[in-house]
């Protein structure tokens, strides 16, 4: 072939565990929603950024170190980063991939999540607790979008790989990575059940 593909985006998307999910998502879905109870500043936070849910983003983003249930979130979230990190080939001999942040995001109807990345980490990703049919996936863009200033549009039906955009479906008890500078968006929530997801940022020393 006198063509080939180079630097590669990787996008990970796997069940957390192999059993136990549906007990799993709905102790946790009870432990987000007591938090929204509990989170007046994240409340007010999220009534200005994140308009009709709730996100604990900036009030309580550390929930690893508070709460047993997002501690052993951790423990799991860390195994599967591990190997999505050597199938990245990074090399973390000597040295070590820590959890910094980990928030929950709770999305009635209406509520939406405009594009962002994660910055002050590496590989980050969403873990889904609660996904109503219909709910919306995660849309991530190619990060070379702002460099195509002279492309052509594309095809309609091109290749996957050629796609500006690609949308992975939020289903409950699956877990997505993706390298931390990857923009991404969740649109508006169009079903009356919440859409809770729980969101966290790895980063390494
Ligand atoms: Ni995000």
């Amino acid at each position: 072939m006198p063509i080939r593909a180079w630097f590669p985006t990787f996008i990970y998307n796997e069940p957390l565990q192999k059993s136990g999910l549906t007990q799993l998502n709905l102790e946790l879905a009870e432990e987000c929603r007591r938090l929204r109870d509990f989170d007046v500043a994240g409340r007010r936070w999220s009534k200005k950024n994140y308009p009709g849910g709730y996100t604990s983003y900036a009030s309580m983003n550390e929930l690893h170190r508070f709460s047993s249930t997002f501690a052993e979130l951790e423990k799991k979230f860390t195994r599967h980063v591990q190997v999505f990190a050597r199938s990245l080939e990074m090399d973390l001999r000597g040295r070590s991939i820590r959890l910094t942040d980990l928030w929950v995001n709770i999305m009635p109807p209406t509520t939406a999540h405009s594009l962002h990345l994660h910055p002050l980490s590496f590989i980050s990703g969403t873990y889904y607790v609660a996904t109503p049919a219909g709910c919306s996936g995660l849309k991530f863009e190619d990060p070379r979008l702002d460099r195509f200033m002279a492309a052509p549009p594309k095809r309609t039906s091109t290749r996957e790989e050629n796609q500006a955009h690609i949308t992975y479906p939020a289903e409950a008890g699956q877990l997505i990575l993706f390298e931390s500078w990857l923009r991404h968006e969740v649109a508006a929530h169009r079903v009356p059940e919440e859409r809770i997801s729980v969101s966290f940022n790895f980063n390494w020393s």
